[in-house]
C-alpha cells in the first residue's frame, strides 16, 4: 500500500472515530467517556489555571448531583464558587423555626472535595423571602431579632467553610433611592450596618460585601451604591469588598463597564464581579437567533470587562463569578422569558468566543 493510500485510510479512520464521538456525545446526557477526547494544547487551558484572580460560577445544586457534563466542566474550569439559590433566605429558612441546609451542604463538600472557594450568597434580600417572613407581624424588636437570628444561624452554620458573604443585596433602587424594602420598612435604613455588624460578630474572619447590579447603567445608581458603602466604611461597619453583579448587555458601552469597575476600586474595598453574565437578546425578541456576529460582540465584551478589572490593584480582585455554567442553565431565557445566550459556554457545554474574549482580557 502506498504511504499516502494509508494516510488517507488512517485519517478517514480518525474522521469517522471523531464523528461518531461527536454524535454520541450530542445524544448522550451523561459524562463523555475520557478515552475518546484527545486533549489538545490549547484544551489544557483553562479559566482557573490562566487567570491571575479566582474564577468563579454560581451553582445550581440539583444540576450539580445530576448532570456529569455540568459537575465535570465546573470542577475542570473553576476555582470559586456561590450557590445560585442554595444559600438564600426562602432555601435555608423555611419557617421560622426550620433551618434545611443539605442542599447547600453539599455544595460545600463539592467545593471542598475540588479544592474551590465557596462565597456565600446571600444573607439579606428583599426577594426570596418566605411567606413566614413575609407575613411575619412582629415588632420592631421582633424584626430585629429575626434579622440577627438569621444572619448569625447562617454564618455560625457555614463558619470556616465560606470565606466570604454577600451580607446585604440589592438594598438601592435604579433611582439611585434606599429601597423600600420589606427590612427598610420594618428596620429603618440603618438596618444595613446592623446586618454587617451581625455578619461580622458571628464570624470575625468571613470578608463581607454589599452586592448590587447597575453601577455600569450610569451615575445615579452607582453613586447611591457607592455613597452607601463609603458610609458604611466611615462609621467604621466591618465591610470589606463590592459585589458588581454585572448582569449586562451586549449593547452596554466599554466606557460605562471600566467605570463601573475603577469607582468600586476607588473606595479602597475588594472587587468581586459576582453574577456577570453579557446578554445578546436585551429587547425580549421572541425569534432572536445566536449568530456569529453576535457572538464576536459578546467576546469583545467579557473581554472589555476583564481588561477593566485586570487593571485595579491585585489585592482588590476578589474574583470573577459568572451566574450559572452554560447558556443551558442561564437563569436569563426562563426569567425574561426569551431566547438568549449570555454566558462563555453553549448548551451542549462548549466553549464560545465568548470564552477566549475572557482570556484575551488578561493579554
Ligand atoms: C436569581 C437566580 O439565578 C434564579 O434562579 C432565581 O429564580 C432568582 O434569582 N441578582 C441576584 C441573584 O443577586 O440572586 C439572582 O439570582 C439574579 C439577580
Amino acid at each position: 500500500m502506498k504511504t499516502s493510500t494509508k494516510i488517507s485510510l488512517a485519517s478517514g479512520l480518525l474522521l469517522s472515530i471523531s464523528l461518531l464521538s461527536i454524535s454520541c456525545a450530542k445524544y448522550k446526557s451523561t459524562s463523555i467517556d475520557p478515552g475518546t477526547v484527545t486533549p489538545t494544547k490549547t484544551e489544557e487551558v483553562t479559566l482557573k489555571s490562566a487567570m491571575p484572580f479566582p474564577m468563579g460560577a454560581a451553582l445550581n445544586v440539583s444540576l450539580l448531583k445530576s448532570n456529569n457534563n455540568y459537575r465535570n466542566l465546573i470542577i475542570k474550569e473553576f476555582n470559586s464558587v456561590t450557590a445560585e439559590n442554595a444559600m438564600k433566605f426562602a432555601s435555608l429558612h423555611p419557617s421560622k423555626d426550620t433551618y434545611t441546609w443539605s442542599d447547600a451542604d453539599y455544595l460545600i463538600d463539592f467545593a471542598n472535595a475540588n479544592g474551590m472557594r465557596v462565597h456565600g450568597h446571600t444573607l439579606n434580600w428583599y426577594k426570596s423571602l418566605p411567606d413566614w417572613v413575609n407575613n411575619f407581624q412582629g415588632t420592631t424588636a421582633e424584626w430585629e431579632n429575626l434579622l440577627k437570628t438569621h444572619i448569625q444561624t447562617v454564618i455560625g452554620h457555614f463558619k470556616g467553610k465560606v470565606a466570604s458573604w454577600d451580607v446585604v443585596n440589592e438594598a438601592i433602587n435604579d433611582d439611585g433611592k434606599i429601597r423600600n424594602s420589606i427590612w427598610v420598612q420594618k428596620l429603618g435604613v440603618d438596618y444595613i450596618g446592623r446586618a454587617f455588624q451581625y455578619a461580622h460578630e458571628a464570624d470575625p474572619n468571613a470578608l463581607l460585601f454589599y452586592n448590587d447590579y447597575g453601577h455600569e447603567f450610569g451615575p445615579t445608581k452607582r453613586t447611591a451604591i457607592l455613597n452607601l458603602v463609603n458610609s458604611l466604611k466611615s462609621k467604621g461597619i466591618p465591610i470589606d469588598g463590592i459585589g458588581l453583579q454585572m448582569h449586562t448587555r451586549v449593547t452596554q458601552t466599554d466606557a460605562n463597564l471600566a467605570t463601573a469597575i475603577t469607582t468600586a476600586a476607588a473606595t479602597g474595598l475588594k472587587v468581586h464581579i459576582s453574577e456577570i453574565d453579557i446578554a445578546l437578546n436585551p429587547d425580549n425578541t421572541a425569534g432572536a437567533t445566536y449568530t456569529t456576529a453576535l457572538a464576536d460582540q459578546q467576546a469583545a465584551k467579557y473581554k472589555a470587562i476583564v481588561k477593566a478589572y485586570n487593571s485595579i490593584p491585585k489585592a482588590q480582585q476578589f474574583g470573577i463569578t459568572q451566574w450559572n455554567v452554560t447558556d443551558a442553565d442561564s437563569w436569563i431565557p426562563s426569567n425574561y422569558n426569551r431566547p438568549d445566550w449570555p454566558l462563555p459556554f453553549d448548551a451542549q457545554y462548549q466553549r464560545k468566543p465568548a470564552y477566549q474574549g475572557i482570556l484575551d482580557g488578561i493579554k
